[in-house]
C-alpha cells in the first residue's frame, strides 16, 4: 500500500515536472493546452487502470478482459507503472525537497522589512470586475486582495560607492485582464509612487486583454521616478492581437522600453547600463558585446523569466530582475512553491538568489491569470542597493 501511494505521488511529481517545463516554452497556447490535456488524460487513465488491476486482477480475468494466465500487458502495467512512479519520486526528492532544506536568505540580504496591506478592508466596493474575480475573492484564505510591501537592502557586485542607497521599485506580473478592476491597480501605483524609488521597473505580464487598454493612463501611466521607469513584456502580453500596440501605449505614457537593447544612463555621475531580454517570447537578446569592451558600468538586466539567469551570469550582469513564477501562487508551509512555469521548476519561484557573478531578484508579482494565492501574497518590492564588500 505504501509503495502504491509512493508511486502515485511520484507520478504526480512527474506531472508537475511536465507542467512547469511545458509552460516555460515559447509554444502556442493551443499547442501547450493540447499537450497538457493529453498528458493529464493518459496519466489519469493509466492510474485508474493500474489501481483497478492492483485491486482485483482475478476479477478482470473472470470478466474475460484478461485472457492470459501468464506474463501480459497487465503484468507490464503492474510493474512499469509503480516503478516509473517510484523512480520519479526518488528523482523528485533531491530535485525539489532537498534544496528547500537549504533555508535562509542569501548573505547579500542585509535588511528586510515587510508591511502587509489588506485592500479588502480598504477598497469598497471590492475591486472585482468579473464573476470569476468575485468567485476567486470568495475562496477562503485567498490573498489576491492583499499587498505585501517588501523593503530589501541587498549587496550587489560592481556598484560604485556613489550609488550606495540607490532604490528600485520592482513591479511585475500585473496581469490586467479584468478580474481585478482599475481601482486595484491604481492603488498599486499609489503605493509604488509612495516608495519614492530612484527607478521603477516592470518585468512583464502587464496586460493581456485589449479592453484594459483604457486603464493604462490612470494606472501605469502615472508611474514616475527620478531616474526613469523601464519595462519589458512577458509571455501573457504576447496573447494580445498586437503586443506592439501595448508597447506604443506604454511608450506614449512615458515608460521606457528596454527589450532587446542596452540603455546607458548616468546616475549620480556613475555609468549604469540597463538591458532587457524578453526571450523566449520576444527577441532578440540585447547585444552585450559592447558591455564587455567598454569601461565597466554597473549592469542591470530586466527579463520576464528567471530562466535567463544562466544567460545573465554568462554575460556578467550584476543584478537581474525577473518575475513570471509568481512565487508559485500556492506555497506549502516549509516546502514552498510547487507549480512554477520554469525550466528550473520551483528553484527560482521568488526571492533573492546569489549565484556568482549575478544577483537575481524574482518578484512574486501583483496578480495572475488564475486569481488564486495562498501563503503567497502579491508583492511590491523596494530594493535598496549597497556595494558588495
Ligand atoms: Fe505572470
Amino acid at each position: 500500500m505504501l509503495l502504491l501511494v509512493a508511486s502515485l505521488v511520484g507520478h504526480g511529481a512527474l506531472l508537475v515536472w511536465c507542467y512547469n517545463r511545458l509552460h516555460a516554452l515559447d509554444w502556442s497556447r493551443s499547442r501547450v493546452k493540447l499537450i497538457e490535456r493529453t498528458i493529464l488524460l493518459v496519466s489519469l487513465l493509466l492510474a485508474l487502470v493500474h489501481l483497478a488491476l492492483a485491486a482485483d486482477r482475478e476479477l478482470w480475468l473472470d470478466l474475460g478482459l484478461l485472457a492470459h494466465p501468464t506474463w501480459g500487458l497487465d503484468d507490464i502495467l503492474l510493474t512499469i507503472y509503480p516503478l516509473t512512479g517510484l523512480v520519479a519520486l526518488l528523482v523528485a526528492i533531491p530535485q525539489w525537497l532537498l534544496p528547500k532544506l537549504n533555508v535562509g536568505p542569501p548573505a547579500i540580504l542585509v535588511a528586510h522589512t515587510q508591511r502587509r496591506l489588506d485592500l479588502r478592508q480598504e477598497l469598497q466596493p471590492l475591486p472585482l470586475g468579473t464573476s470569476r474575480g468575485r468567485f476567486a475573492a470568495a475562496i477562503p484564505f485567498t490573498e489576491i486582495l492583499q499587498l505585501q510591501i517588501e523593503r530589501k537592502t541587498i549587496r550587489v557586485p560592481h556598484l560604485p560607492a556613489e550609488l550606495a542607497g540607490l532604490t528600485i521599485a520592482h513591479l511585475s506580473d500585473l496581469h490586467l485582464i479584468g478580474d481585478l478592476t482599475e481601482t486595484f491597480f491604481s492603488r498599486i501605483v499609489d503605493e509604488t509612487l509612495a516608495l519614492d524609488a530612484d527607478l521603477i521597473v516592470i518585468t512583464g505580464d502587464i496586460l493581456e486583454q485589449e479592453r484594459c487598454f483604457d486603464w493604462l493612463p490612470g494606472t501605469l501611466g502615472r508611474l514616475r521616478a527620478r531616474e526613469g521607469v523601464y519595462y519589458v513584456l512577458g509571455n501573457h502580453d504576447k496573447r494580445l492581437a498586437d503586443p506592439g500596440d501595448l508597447r506604443r501605449r506604454l511608450d506614449a505614457l512615458g515608460l521606457t522600453p528596454v527589450a532587446g537593447q542596452t540603455l546607458h544612463r548616468t546616475i549620480r555621475g556613475c555609468s549604469i547600463s540597463i538591458s532587457g531580454n524578453e526571450l523566449p517570447w520576444f527577441g532578440p537578446a540585447p547585444d552585450c558585446s559592447k558591455l564587455a569592451s567598454s569601461e565597466r558600468p554597473f549592469r542591470l538586466l530586466l527579463t520576464h523569466t528567471p530562466d535567463l539567469y544562466p544567460w545573465a551570469r554568462e554575460h556578467q550582469f550584476d543584478l537581474m530582475l525577473a518575475g513570471h513564477n509568481h512565487g508559485g501562487q500556492i506555497r506549502f508551509p516549509y516546502f514552498g512553491a510547487l507549480v512554477t512555469p520554469s525550466l528550473f521548476g520551483s528553484r527560482y519561484a521568488g526571492g533573492l538568489y546569489d549565484e556568482k557573478p549575478t544577483v537575481l531578484h524574482v518578484s512574486r508579482g501583483i496578480s495572475g491569470q488564475h486569481p488564486l494565492r495562498w501563503n503567497c501574497p502579491p508583492e511590491l518590492p523596494l530594493l535598496t542597493l549597497l556595494p558588495r564588500e
